[in-house]
């Protein structure tokens, strides 16, 4: 018999680092103030110092996130990190470096690769080993260092990435917690976002480099056009499935990539700025960091509550995109 699934526990942290959009105008990025304020909604984000590492950021989340939670180490059975700027290129995971940091017995620890989407797909991939009663507590991280694989001369991608990490421990619960997820991809889309050199297609070579085809390459014009034509759908489908229509939305926590995307789907759903949340002026994209981290932002500052519908979407490169609906217990 399958049990019903809640977050029990959540944490978030940011590097000190604050990097304002005249920081980059000073670091010499043919870009202003205005034009990014105007385009994106950002103002500044976090960025990692050369020393700190996705797991390091994963671990002060993780820890918050465990505390919270009142579980103990010996209780959480399996961790997920969606990530997709590990600490190393392959092996080990991110999750097994995060695992062995907490201190946790030799549960399963796994890295999940779906970008921006990432912390939906573990979430919904976290839940299931919990549901199906496999598992009784789960740590599901999202963390990502982007700016360390951005491309500081492409100011139409540069401007929009920061750093960050957020977590959240998933248990057994009373009522129904996590009650739908959606998970898409559409690998057609793939070469619109995209590392292109450096993996096994196009190995790192002193070519690659030159090229800076290790790093990030994007067209924001596309990603923008196949965001909005695939999260509300997916949205209103899996409300549907359960029986729920946008007004029954009390938060919408949206991936914080760009405040034009943001106010684009609260308004196609109908819902007031008070039930869409956003942090992306003073965060930018975090990519999988950004829903929890906005999760843990919206708990604390009230707009969420006990026994409120949260509607949660991620997207980016792939093309993926990953919706869960949440009745918030805690
Ligand atoms: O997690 C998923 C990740 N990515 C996204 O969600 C990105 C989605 N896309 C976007 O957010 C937007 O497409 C961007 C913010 C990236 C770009 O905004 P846009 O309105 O689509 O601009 P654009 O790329 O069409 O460029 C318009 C103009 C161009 O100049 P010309 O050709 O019209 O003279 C660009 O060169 O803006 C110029 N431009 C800039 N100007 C100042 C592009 N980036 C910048 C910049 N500062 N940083």
């Amino acid at each position: 018999m399958t049990q019903n699934v809640g977050i029990v526990g959540w944490g978030k942290f940011l590097p000190p680092n604050v990097v304002s959009n005249f920081d980059l105008v000073s670091m010499g990025i043919d870009t202003s103030d205005e034009w990014i304020v105007e385009r994106t909604g950002i103002k500044s984000r976090r960025i990692a110092p050369a020393d700190m590492s996705t797991s390091d950021m994963a671990f002060e989340a993780a820890k918050i996130a465990l505390e919270r939670s009142g579980k103990a180490t010996s209780e959480i059975d399996l961790v997920i990190v969606a990530t997709t700027s590990p600490d190393y290129i392959g092996f080990p995971s991110t999750a097994s470096i995060l695992q062995n940091r907490l201190g946790l017995r030799t549960v399963g620890a796994f890295d999940l690769s779906a970008a921006c989407s990432g912390f939906g797909y573990a979430l919904a991939t976290g839940t299931q080993f919990v549901q199906n009663r496999t598992c009784r507590n789960v740590l599901v991280v999202g963390a990502d260092s982007l700016s360390k694989l951005v491309n500081w001369s492409d100011r139409g991608s540069c401007i929009l990435f920061g750093d960050g990490a957020g977590a959240v421990v998933l248990s057994a619960t009373q009522e129904p917690g996590v009650i739908a997820s959606d998970l898409h991809a559409d690998g057609s889309e793939g070469s619109i976002l995209m590392i292109k050199g450096g993996g096994t297609r196009k190995p790192l070579s002193d070519q690659v480099v030159a090229d800076k085809e290790h790093l990030i390459f994007m067209e924001g014009r596309s990603v923008f056009k196949v965001a909005v034509n695939t999260v509300v759908n997916s949205l209103l489908e899996t409300l549907g499935k359960i029986g729920k229509v946008p007004d029954d939305i009390d938060q919408l926590v949206l991936h914080q990539a760009n405040s034009r995307i943001i106010q684009y789907v609260g308004e196609k759903l109908g819902l007031p700025d008070s039930k869409v949340f956003s942090n992306i002026a003073t965060y930018g994209n975090t990519s999988a960091a950004s829903i929890p981290i906005a999760i843990d932002e919206a708990v604390e500052c009230g707009r969420i509550r006990p026994g409120d519908l949260v509607a949660t979407i991620g997207f980016g490169a792939g093309f993926t995109w990953a919706t869960n609906i949440i009745r918030w217990g805690v």
